[in-house]
């Protein structure tokens, strides 16, 4: 094994050839599937992050008082690993995330790895869990870096020391059905979202906050939420987990990036092949009106890919929406896709060969 790895702690040696590991291929979901190893990076405030190890999968000790668990000092990042039909392992835009990280890591008064850190760290993990990477059209290798305040303090302050790991999980889909059916929420906000909020980061804050919105929705048959802004409530954010898109004649809008938005690394992707392609982009606010009117709705994001979505429900109106193969958001897909897992020639120097 290479020098990265640690021994094993019954001293056997990992696997790291070209085998997989032994598990059902055919049932992916989105949910967790323990693997062998996880990469872990421990700094002290003011200092810089350095020396990054590989330690197996488990469980992490931590302090009550840490800034994570008492004032949620932590970010968390999302990327996949592709296996490709000639038996490469590829990342997609790995370097973004790194540089999403840094950002949320500014607003939350947090040291980050470098660029090169990252992406170096995510390389290693993928390849010490390398048996985990589906093999193709059954899956990907959804890597989870985090960063998080683990040192222990009372008062309300930075955490004096901070963890980046990331451990990873062989996913399938994130929605099952495969079209999205959303209703927009119009009680609850996404986050501390709005101009100065958190909405823009992967901060750990963001997500618990949409449990009882998309419970209850999930409840009355709906597959997602819809969040509209909370300044005027009259515009379409974001679902709970992915950007929207939305596609009126031969013009694609989807809501600017204006500090509550998710700089999704998808979505970013989808605007330039959009592009590429001759369509005309527009990044403004949208109203719910518009929407409703729409020809074809789409999300984007690392866990969601490219979803339809069927219909949007918003208080008693419901707007239906082109689906399947004819669909600009399938287009799109098949596109992104390609390029991910190495069919499309990848010109933009999207891939990162592991
Ligand atoms: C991702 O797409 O990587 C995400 O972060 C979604 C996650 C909340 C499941």
């Amino acid at each position: 094994p290479p020098s990265i790895l640690r021994d094993t702690e019954d001293g056997s040696e990992s696997d790291m050839g070209e085998n997989y590991a032994d598990i059902n291929w055919e049932g992916l979901s989105f949910s967790l599937t323990q693997t062998d190893y996880m990469h872990v990076m421990k700094c002290t405030k003011g200092e810089k992050f350095s020396q990054g190890s590989l330690i197996r999968y488990g469980n992490i000790e931590i302090s009550p008082a840490a800034g994570i668990i008492n004032y949620g000092q932590g970010i968390f990042e999302g990327l996949k690993a592709y296996r490709t039909e000639d038996g490469r392992i590829l990342l997609f835009r790995p370097e973004e995330n790194a540089l999403r990280m840094k950002m949320g890591a500014d607003r939350l008064c947090m040291p980050s790895p470098s660029v090169e850190q990252f992406v170096d760290a995510v390389k290693q993990t993928v390849l010490a869990n390398k048996r985990w990477v589906p093999p193709p059209g059954k899956g990907t290798l959804y890597l989870r870096p985090l960063l998080m305040g683990t040192g222990a303090a009372l008062g309300l302050a930075p955490s004096p020391e901070y963890t980046f790991l990331i451990y990873c999980s062989p996913v399938g889909k994130y929605h099952e059905g495969g079209r999205l059916n959303l209703k927009v929420e119009d009680k609850f906000h996404r986050s501390i979202a709005g101009s100065g909020g958190t909405g823009g980061i992967k901060s750990v804050t963001n997500y618990a906050p949409i449990y009882t919105a998309v419970t209850e929705a999930k409840a009355n048959g709906f597959s997602d939420v819809l969040f509209l802004d909370s300044a005027t409530g009259k515009n379409i954010e974001e679902a709970t987990a992915c950007n929207i898109f939305v596609v009126k004649e031969n013009d694609i809008f989807t809501p600017a990036i204006d500090g509550s938005i998710l700089p999704g690394v998808t979505r970013k992707s989808i605007i330039d092949i959009a592009i590429d392609l001759g369509y005309k982009v527009i990044e403004r606010s949208i109203s719910v009106e518009e929407m409703m009117s729409a020809d074809e709705v789409f999300c984007t994001g690392t866990a969601v890919v490219v979803t339809s979505v069927a219909s949007v429900t918003y208080k008693e109106t419901r707007a239906e929406y082109k689906t399947g193969a004819e669909t600009l958001s399938q287009k799109l897909q098949g596109i992104l896709v390609g390029i991910q897992t190495g069919c499309i020639e990848d010109k933009k120097s999207w891939t990162v060969q592991v």
